[in-house]
């Protein structure tokens, strides 16, 4: 990180006050969207995509997440993703999913998670309406004809080509009504808090500029904050910040304020 504002040095040696200014950016906010990455799901137990518990078999991610892998290593791309959707199976949505989904559903203004997990946890927690930029692991679909499939068994579809999980690879489009749906949020929200991300996906990572380009208020969620000033930090957990950034806001204002 570099040039931090004498405000910024106060607000990280007090993190109060760093939460009371963004529980402030919040209320005053009309909508707010909400930008997660692969740190949101870190503390239920899914390794980030970048971190230190991100690579298996000594495979990068980046390496695996490919068409160009799975056309000329299909069955070693669909055992990563066999053994990412047992792990995601057997894990739960924590403290931070849980009071992100209740501020959304209490809260009456337009306030929208966009999310470039593909987990479903987010959905678990009771989030209604998240916008999945790369896909979800949760179904397959067809490599050659994009039929959508939701038996996990089925390798060959009936078009001839293979079936792969229905996610965003490397160098492929995102879903385009998620895209417009996306712009058209930021474009009008109040604010931003995002979430567990290392901010370097185009085009999703776009989002964040588009909002500071705006002059929108963004707030950032990392134990290891990457984003440039003027985003306010709060330095820790998603598990560990976003009940505290959430919870006040209905504590204080009752559940249907605004
Ligand atoms: P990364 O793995 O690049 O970044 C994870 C971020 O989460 C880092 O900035 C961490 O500091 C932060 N982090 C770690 N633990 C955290 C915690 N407990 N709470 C909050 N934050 C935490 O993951 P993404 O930015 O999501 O795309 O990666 C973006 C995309 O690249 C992914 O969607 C995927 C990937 O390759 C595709 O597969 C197309």
């Amino acid at each position: 990180m570099t040039d931090l504002s004498e405000e910024e040095r106060q607000q990280n040696r007090l993190p109060e006050s760093g939460m009371l200014r963004a529980r402030s950016v919040l209320k005053a906010a009309d909508s707010v969207v909400f930008f997660t990455g692969a740190g949101m799901s870190a503390d239920s137990g899914v390794p980030t995509f970048r971190g230190s518990g991100g690579l298996w078999r000594g495979f990068r991610p980046e390496d695996l997440a490919t068409p160009q892998a799975f056309e000329s290593s299909p069955d070693l791309v669909r055992s990563w993703y066999q053994w990412r959707r047992e792990l995601i199976s057997n894990v739960t949505p924590h403290a931070g999913h849980q009071a992100l989904a209740q501020w959304c559903l209490k809260s009456r203004s337009e306030n929208r998670v966009i999310t470039q997990n593909v987990d479903g946890l987010h959905q678990r927690a009771g989030c209604p309406d998240v916008i999945e930029l790369h896909g979800s692991i949760l179904h397959d679909r067809c490599h050659q004809c994009c039929k959508v499939s939701s038996d996990l068994n089925q390798i060959t579809c009936g078009c001839g080509g293979n079936f792969r999980p229905a996610v965003v690879w490397f160098g492929e489009a995102l879903p385009e009504s998620e895209v417009t749906r996306s712009l058209e949020l930021v474009d009008s929200c109040g604010a931003m808090v995002v979430v567990g991300t290392s901010a370097v996906v185009y085009p999703a990572a776009g989002l964040v500029t588009q909002a500071l380009q705006r002059g929108v208020p963004v707030i950032e969620v990392n134990p290891d904050p990457v984003l440039p000033a003027p985003v306010l930090r709060l330095t820790g957990s998603a598990s560990a910040v976003l009940p505290r950034l959430l919870a006040a806001r209905h504590r204080s204002t009752g559940e249907d304020q605004q």
